[in-house]
């Protein structure tokens, strides 16, 4: 009896040490096997009972070793399979290197678009856009373009029908402007960029096909002086605090007083250098007060109202940002470019 315990005791000891699981579940058959009431060390703890009593300090210390090594492979088992739950088994080499994912970048005349509607949003004008195939009444006639202006020769526009009233590629977006002021009444305060085309030769400083944003604000008592504070915000915001504009007297058919804008060169600080050409100034924009007529046409009373107008080619403010010195850049799409502006996101 005692040396078959004796045996029975080392055998279980010798299982038990060799069980494995890899799944909580084993283990708690584990242990309704060995440690449950029916369970295979209990059954050696009843049969104790009939161990004679000289040996039954020997098989109790036998047997509470047994219990001890059960119960100690079972907290073993649970304890590696948890921690294996934590650290999972990867089937791939993680120190491979990855896939790079390589992202775009976006063009560098969205990013000053975005740049110039933001800081309009900030003083208060909302967004309005239009058509690019325009008719003859909103980019020219409502903007009160004389019948013999040089702006409508065949030169500058490029047509899509000719006739009474001809249909073409915009070739400024103050054709959005006239749209506005017809659906809406002022106060209007609105920005409009867009692409435009104008039948020129491709050259390093002129392109076929450009972007604009132009903007407009009327209401009672609109005056100069808000045109000046408006612009001299945002090319503050623009091109750094220190810059300064300078307004000089120009000529458009819908603005009267006009004007065109120039701001202290970013480059030299106003001392003069080859990109402001030794003045110390940059044109950036036209701008003036809008034209009576143009009001009258849009069904806006200039005895009541006024406003004015502005309007920038964004290709020229993103060169003026960036020093970009050839217009061609922007449409050829070369990587090496693009890739120049990717900080600037
Ligand atoms: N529309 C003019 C252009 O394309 C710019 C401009 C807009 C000038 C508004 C004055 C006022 O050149």
């Amino acid at each position: 009896m005692a040396s078959q315990m004796s045996e029975r005791i080392v055998q279980l000891l010798n299982e038990i040490e060799e069980l494995k699981a890899r799944r909580e579940k084993e283990i708690e058959e584990f242990r309704v096997r060995y440690l449950g009431k029916k369970g295979e060390v209990t059954k050696l703890f009843e049969e104790f009972r009939n161990v004679l009593p000289e040996q039954k300090k020997e098989f109790g210390r036998k047997l509470n070793e047994l219990k001890q090594a059960a119960a100690a492979k079972i907290e073993a088992l649970k304890a590696s399979l948890e921690e294996a739950a934590e650290t999972p088994e990867c089937s791939f080499d993680l120190t491979k290197p990855g896939d790079a994912c390589e992202l775009g970048t976006r063009h560098p005349i969205s990013i000053t678009r975005e740049e110039i509607i933001a800081i309009f949003n900030k003083l208060g004008y909302s967004l309005a856009e239009g058509p690019e195939v325009e008719d003859d009444y909103h980019v020219f006639e409502a903007l009160n373009f004389p019948p013999d202006h040089p702006a409508r020769d065949m030169q500058d526009t490029f047509f899509i029908s000719s006739g009474k009233s001809p249909i073409l590629l915009r070739t400024h977006t103050s054709s959005v402007q006239v749209r506005t002021m017809e659906r809406r009444k002022p106060p209007i305060r609105v920005i409009c960029p867009g692409r435009v085309f104008r039948n020129e030769a491709i050259s390093a400083r002129a392109h076929c096909i450009f972007h604009q944003v132009e903007g407009l604000y009327i209401d009672k008592a609109v005056s100069f002086a808000d045109l000046k504070q408006a612009i001299l915000l945002f090319v503050k915001e623009m091109f750094g605090e220190s810059t300064q504009i300078r307004m000089r007297p120009s000529y458009f058919p819908f603005t009267e007083p006009s004007t065109e804008i120039d701001i202290s060169c970013n480059i030299c600080g106003g001392k003069g250098c080859n990109i402001c050409k030794g003045t110390g100034w940059l044109e950036i924009m036209g701008a003036g007060m809008v034209d009576p007529n143009v009001l009258k046409a849009s069904g806006i009373d200039p005895e009541v109202y006024s406003g004015f107008a502005f309007g920038m080619g964004i290709e020229r403010i993103a060169m003026l940002k960036w020093q970009v010195r050839d217009l061609r850049h922007y449409f050829e799409n070369d990587v090496r470019f693009l890739r120049e502006f990717e900080t600037s996101l």
